[in-house]
């Protein structure tokens, strides 16, 4: 900006200086847009610390900083986000990264070795953040509690692990358990209880030993930079000025500068936390020219207390704040401390540690965001800002309703600063309290919040003050003035109660096009946070100590430390010392993952002359491109080249796995936003980021514009050949003779794999050759792919994968999407190639799992035992056909779960609509059918007025029993399993438990439900069902194994290592899995549909066994030698110690015109039960208990397939809870990243799980006697769809509502809310007028 370095003082810092891992950097000329993620990963090469959001909303980049602080001689430590911390703002700090503690050549560090031998890392990409946040706790904290380790996970994020194993790892750092294994009492248990190592169970029956753990000692961290504490003034004190090419950062050392700053550049922009700043410049695309750091502030930075209210400095962090109320509020009366108890509590909500750690309740305040959850407190309180500006001086203002002028904005001008804000203590006979809901409890912003305060008459209790302030119900925060005042008179009685019902309900409108949606559900809220409230004062004011109601009970659900038991069985009869099959082996880099040494896509270090590519996507979702033009785009002479459909031939343009219905780039029409319109190649990512804005693409809009799947209804929209057709027996006939004939639907949304680790692709032309790294499930068919657009033979091509960061079938096909025009951008412009879409990006245009409805009609008899059913089964495949064949082929075949129906008539129709293409998600289209079937036999018991757990007795298949398929089924273990849960969850005993409680609760709920699983193993197509393996033996013993799937998390590379140790009857430590590489195992499929280690279990048997027999006349010559020997005798006589390996399944003899024969290898069967508690006023629930048994055959690895189940439960738990994605009308995509869509966070699961694998049922159609267990334990995480289906029955039931009701599939919070319903929504849902378009629609 214009004369800002004229006007800053001559003596000036301009190099920034900080500690990293204990090294000094010094950067000469730092560029304020840097954050620290970006210097870490690309500069420093520091790869350890991911990327998962660049929003603060994964915690996959946690780091943590260390400040000296000089007046308490202390060092404080704090975990903060890498991927929004200003690089700018670390000048004398210290950042301590994963790598900075630990590493596997060294020395582990307690936290990295827990986490991995506990288990607690499946794919490893969100592990470093977590050792992380857990590493900073322990700095910070002796004697840590539980709630500790929640509350510092709380901004963590895992998709694979469900959490369990992590936190049971963790565990172990509580004052307890190492207090009792620091003493030399070996078997005296700890107060742990049963949890304690000591009395559970021996080493052998235990998924791990917590007795072999290092122990934890403080003492042994690394010390803080000297330097950082003898140079503090230099470092501290110094007024810094750092210029970059668009932003310049100053950090003034007085007031008087910083007022003179903003007075000569108003628009100058402060900047604390940087965590409104920071997702405004990387979402919005903000860019703020001057930003001016308080941190040198002194009135800025304090917390005073002064005469009836606390003064909060400006720049404050959340977390000093709340570890200062804490403190303080303690000191006070209750009465007194009430708006800062709400402070608290909320606080507890608001975000995660690593967000709270560095925000600021000023930078709330002033964000104005009318979803703040602190703004509708410090209204209600009536709390006052302290402004200062060089022309006005300081200037006092109450937050109140004319603060907040409109969306984002605020009564202050632009040269003001804002110095504190003063929140009151209150006295006499005022109430106050703040409620907030959310989608997810932890970490979510709200939905609504609410602040209520009253003032009663001390005398007379009558109401001499109101006010009801709301987060979420407007442009800004609002008073609901009207109502606040109508209480004023009043009684605090029921009377009171429906003046403001009546009241809030004329005053608080909202329509059905309101941003952000669910208008009924929020309008609901405001009344019935209300009633909440009411309840507590009532409580407080009318009962001398005797509680009318119980509060508690109505204001939150109770919070309860986790616990779990997996039960297996550990075989003993092993073939030789080596043997680890069935034993819980560690995943083979779970040390790596924690310590940040394992490898990704991205972390591949930069290459000389590396380039960047940038996708441009569409931004209409049904158009003609009418002009394209990237001349702006090619004005920086950093951006190389802008590529599009006119580099390509037709031909080469083609692209989709199997129908090729897709363009690499889009040539002409454009039939959803993910269509790419070409990529930007330059040298940077932030050159290429930018040019890919400026690329300039003008379209005409075409009809019909097809979202969601009622639109292809009315339009006809399906792909030829569907509906499909599939039938068994007479459904006219059955329908007929059946007593009872009963219809309904099933309907669900989208879900999003959410894999921490986005796309990413890295490409380098090699001569003629090009290699390929990319995440994909399917690095065959990359290759295949590359070669057909590059116009190249397949073996010029090689594609490659180390690992993913999670797939859960979203990288199976979808990753051509930016692998193909990586390649070819490597291969054009000769130079290396890389690619990462940002997690918006990412979840704009890769696809989903696909939305549902499933129409069914049904026919029973009186017993309920099921005649016939008719399905109609629409999926929304989007624009392109993808893989949805096979997907709803499988829902076709998933439809019955476990259900025996004699007469079946399935029709399904893959619906083609204007959004990306659906895609694979663990499960593929079963979870979603087998929904359905639970629909139905809980519609039949409802219908006959029975039990649905007896329906579902009765129609449970038995062994023999013929599918829908004609698949008879052998070895059925289905009914083993149900009843083991039934037995092992007390299933009739809770039951009854949970009958009292709602006969003695109205507004919280219990449900109970236990669903049975059927997984069908196989790919349904022969080609598909064939694997290969590489075995490389060298002479010092080493082995190296390939085989043509990858790792990305699921352990499929741990296990052919104990499968090949097994094999060759070496221990495991012999044998390496490096990479799966397409010049080592050619064509192979895709690693999906939970068939890996059957496949390729079988064909490193089979390549164990050709190098076996080599080395046989070895082993025979010297019987008691050593493997070594062997190998090396064997080479001394020149045989190959090389040999491949492949399966291939027995034939699949079905015949789909005659729906006859086996589809399926053999089938995964479990049951779960769970029970939940729900809220009916505000829809929230909990899973207080699950208990899964699950048939996995003889396991490979317990642990592994524990984490399995465990993992597939919690990520089935948030498709029927808590994660949906939100479309427009139009189709464009409003859940674009970790703040807006809601995986199950830490707290979200259940507070008991307990896992079992069914003893005594080897499996003897796989590998060592195994099944397969990715996808199928997925489904039972519908026991908590249905047990909260339970839970509102009963609420209904009390108020009157018919209890056969329709509940879609995610179970939100709104839904369950307005599905429980009463007089408040009763009285709200008349009101919301309906106006234009929705805001979003159900796709
Ligand atoms: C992952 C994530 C989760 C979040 N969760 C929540 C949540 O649960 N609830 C919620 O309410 N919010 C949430 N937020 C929003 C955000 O964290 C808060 O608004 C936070 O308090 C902002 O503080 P900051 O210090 O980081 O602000 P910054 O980004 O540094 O600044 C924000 C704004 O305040 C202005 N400002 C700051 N200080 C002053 C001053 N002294 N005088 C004048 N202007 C000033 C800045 O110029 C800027 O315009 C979340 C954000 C993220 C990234
Ligand atoms: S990458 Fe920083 S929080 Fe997600
Ligand atoms: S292990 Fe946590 S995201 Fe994969």
């Amino acid at each position: 900006m214009d004369g800002l370095e004229d006007f800053l003082p001559q003596c000036r810092e301009t190099s920034l200086v900080f500690f990293v891992n204990g090294k000094k950097v010094t950067e000469p000329s730092p560029d304020p847009e840097w954050t620290l993620l970006w210097y870490l990963r690309r500069k420093l090469q520091l790869t350890g610390t991911k990327y998962g959001c660049g929003e603060g909303g994964c915690g996959a980049c946690t780091v943590m900083i260390s400040r000296y602080y000089q007046v308490e001689k202390r060092v404080k430590h704090i975990a903060v986000n890498a991927c929004l911390m200003p690089l700018c703002a670390l000048h004398g700090l210290a950042v301590t990264t994963v790598e900075g503690i630990g590493n596997t050549q060294d020395r582990l560090h307690p936290v990295q070795e827990r986490i991995a031998k506990a288990h607690g890392s499946q794919c490893g990409f969100c592990t470093p953040g977590i050792v992380m946040s857990m590493y900073a706790l322990l700095r910070n904290k002796s004697n840590i509690k539980y709630d500790d380790i929640e509350t510092a996970l709380q901004g963590n994020l895992c998709r694979c692990t469900g959490y369990r194993p992590i936190v049971e790892g963790f565990k172990t750092f509580m004052e307890a358990w190492e207090g009792v294994n620091n003493v030399n009492e070996p078997n005296k248990p700890c107060s742990m209880g049963n949890d304690c190592c000591r009395v559970s169970k021996k080493d052998d029956e235990e998924l791990y030993s917590k007795s072999k753990f290092m122990p934890y000692s403080p003492t042994q961290e690394p010390i803080f930079p000297p330097e950082l504490v003898l140079k503090h003034d230099s470092y501290a004190k110094s007024f810094l000025y750092y210029r970059g090419k668009n932003v310049m950062w100053v950090r003034p050392q007085t007031l008087e500068e910083l007022l003179l700053l903003k007075n000569k550049f108003p628009e100058a922009k402060i900047v604390v936390g940087n965590t409104e700043i920071g997702v405004e410049v990387k979402i919005k695309k903000k860019i703020y020219p001057i930003l001016i750091h308080p941190f040198l502030i002194g009135e800025m930075n304090v917390i005073t207390v002064a005469d009836g209210f606390v003064r909060v400095g400006a720049a404050v962090t959340l977390s000093e704040l709340e570890e200062f109320l804490k403190l303080y509020s303690e000191k006070c009366s209750s009465a007194a401390s009430q708006v800062l108890e709400a402070i608290i509590d909320m606080l507890h909500w608001f975000a995660g540690s690593q967000v709270r750690n560095v925000a600021s309740l000023v930078g709330n305040i002033m964000t104005a965001s009318p979803i703040s959850d602190l703004n509708p407190i410090l209204m209600a309180s009536a709390s006052t800002l302290t402004l200062s500006s060089l022309d006005k001086g300081i200037r006092k203002t109450v937050i109140d309703q004319s603060f907040f002028t409109s969306y984002r904005k605020v009564n202050v001008t632009d040269n003001e600063v804002v110095l504190a804000v003063d929140i009151p203590l209150i006295e006499g006979m005022q109430f106050f309290k703040a409620y907030k809901q959310a989608r997810r409890k932890d970490d979510d912003i709200s939905i609504v919040t609410a602040a209520f305060s009253v003032k009663l008459d001390r005398n007379t209790q009558l109401v001499n003050e109101a006010k009801l302030c709301y987060g979420g119900m407007g442009p800004t925060t609002i008073y609901a003035e009207k109502s606040s005042n109508k209480m004023k008179g009043l009684y605090w009685d029921k009377h009171l109660i429906k003046i403001v019902f009546d009241s809030l309900t004329d005053e608080l409108q909202l329509d059905s096009s309101v941003p952000g949606g669910m208008a009924d559900y929020r309008k609901s809220l405001c009344l019935s946070l209300f009633f909440k409230f009411y309840i507590y004062v009532l409580n407080k004011i009318k009962t001398n100590g005797v509680k009318l109601v119980d509060d508690f009970e109505l204001y939150e659900i109770s919070h309860r430390t986790p616990n779990s038991t997996q039960c297996f069985e550990i075989k003993k009869n092993v073939k030789s010392n080596y043997d680890t099959i069935g034993k819980p082996i560690v995943h083979a880099s779970a040390l790596k993952h924690a310590t940040g040494e394992a490898i990704y896509c991205d972390d591949i270090p930069i290459l000389h002359e590396e380039l960047f590519l940038c996708l441009v996507f569409s931004t209409e979702s049904h158009a003609r491109i009418t002009s394209l033009d990237p001349s702006e785009a090619l004005i920086d002479p950093d951006v190389i080249a802008f590529l599009s459909a006119s580099d390509l031939t037709k031909e080469q343009n083609k692209m989709g796995p199997i129908l090729k219905d897709e363009e690499v780039f889009a040539s002409e029409i454009v039939t959803s936003r993910a269509c790419v319109i070409g990529a930007i190649v330059a040298k940077s990512e932030t050159a290429a980021r930018t040019a890919k804005d400026l690329v300039k693409v003008a379209y005409e809009k075409l009809q019909p514009l097809i979202i969601t799947i009622e639109d292809a209804i009315t339009y006809g929209s399906f792909y030829s050949g569907y509906p499909n057709l599939l039938q068994k027996g007479n459904i006219v006939k059955a329908f007929e003779v059946a007593n009872y004939v009963k219809e309904g639907y099933i309907r669900t949304g989208a879900q999003e794999h959410f894999y921490l680790e986005t796309m990413s692709a890295f490409a380098m032309r090699k001569e003629d050759e090009l290699e390929i790294i990319c995440t994909t499930q399917n690095p065959a068919e990359i290759a295949m792919q590359v070669a057909e657009v590059l116009e190249i033979p397949n073996h010029k091509v090689v594609a490659k994968v180390k690992r993913l960061g999670g797939g859960f079938g979203g990288k199976e096909s979808r990753s051509a999407l930016l692998a193909l025009p990586v390649a070819f951008a490597a291969y054009k412009l000769k130079k290396p190639v890389r690619a990462v879409l940002d997690r918006d990006e990412d979840m704009q245009v890769t696809g989903y799992r696909h939305p549902f409805l499933i129409k069914y009609k049904i026919g029973f008899d009186n017993n309920g035992k099921i005649m016939g059913a008719l399905f109609e089964i629409y999926a929304n495949a989007g624009n392109s056909m993808d893989i949805s064949n096979s997907m709803i082929e499988r829902a076709s075949l998933h439809v019955d779960n476990c259900y025996y129906i004699p007469n079946v008539q399935i029709k399904a129709y893959l619906c083609k609509t204007n959004l990306p293409s659906n895609t694979a998600f663990r499960g593929f289209g079963a979870p979603q059918a087998m929904l359905a079937a639970e629909a139905v036999i809980r519609d039949i018991a409802n219908t006959l007025g029975k039990s649905y757990e007896e329906i579902a007795t009765l129609n449970l298949y038995k062994e023999g029993d013929l599918t829908h398929y004609n698949q008879s089924l052998q070895y059925c273990t289905l009914s083993r399993c149900w009843h083991e849960c039934i037995d092992s969850s007390k299933y009739w005993q809770r039951k009854k438990m949970v009958d009292e409680y709602n006969r003695a609760n109205r507004w919280k709920k219990k449900g109970l439900a236990i669903v049975p699983t059927k997984y069908g193993i196989s790919f349904q197509t022969d080609v598909l069902m064939q694997g290969g393996a590489l075995l490389l033996i060298y002479t010092d013993g080493s082995v190296l194994l390939s085989i043509g799937g990858i790792e990305m998390g699921q352990g499929l590379f741990t296990k052919m290592i104990q499968v090949a140790s097994r094999a060759l009857n070496i221990d495991i430590s012999k044998v390496h899995i490096n990479e799966m590489s397409t010049d080592k195992v050619p064509n192979s499929v895709p690693t999906a549909a939970s068939v890996s280690s059957d496949l390729y279990g079988m064909a490193v048997i089979n390549a164990c066994n050709v190098l076996n027999e080599r080395l046989e006349p070895y082993k025979i010559q010297k019987p008691d030698g050593k493997w070594e020997d062997w190998v090396s005798a064997a080479y001394l006589d020149r045989v190959s110690l090389s040999a491949t390996g492949f399966y291939s399944a027995p034939k699949i003899e079905y015949c789909r015109k005659k729906n006859s024969g086996n589809l399926f290898e053999y089938f995964t069967y479990g049951a779960a039960c769970s029970e939940v508690i729900i809220d009916c006023l505000t829809g929230d629930h909990q899973v207080l208990r699950t208990d899964i048994v699950m048939d996995l055959g003889e396991s490979l690895n317990p642990a592994i397939d524990i984490g399995q189940i465990e993992g597939a439960f919690i990520q089935g738990y948030g498709l029927c809870t808590m994660e949906e994605m939100l479309f427009s009308p139009t189709g464009e995509v409003l859940s674009r990243g970790p703040g807006a869509y809601k995986i199950p966070g830490l707290s979200d699961i259940p507070k008991e799980f307990n896992v079992s694998l069914l003893k005594g049922a080897p499996n003897p159609r796989a590998v060592y006697s195994s099944k397969a267990v990715g996808e199928p334990p997925l489904f039972l995480a519908s026991s908590v769809f249905f047990a909260i289906k339970e839970a509102i029955k009963s609420a209904r039931n009390d108020a009157g509502f018919a209890t056969d009701f329709t509940l879609e599939v995610p179970a939100t919070c709104a839904r369950i809310r307005m599905a429980c319903e009463d007089h408040i929504t009763e009285q709200v849902k008349p009101t919301i007028k309906s106006k234009g378009q929705p805001w979003n629609v159900v796709p």
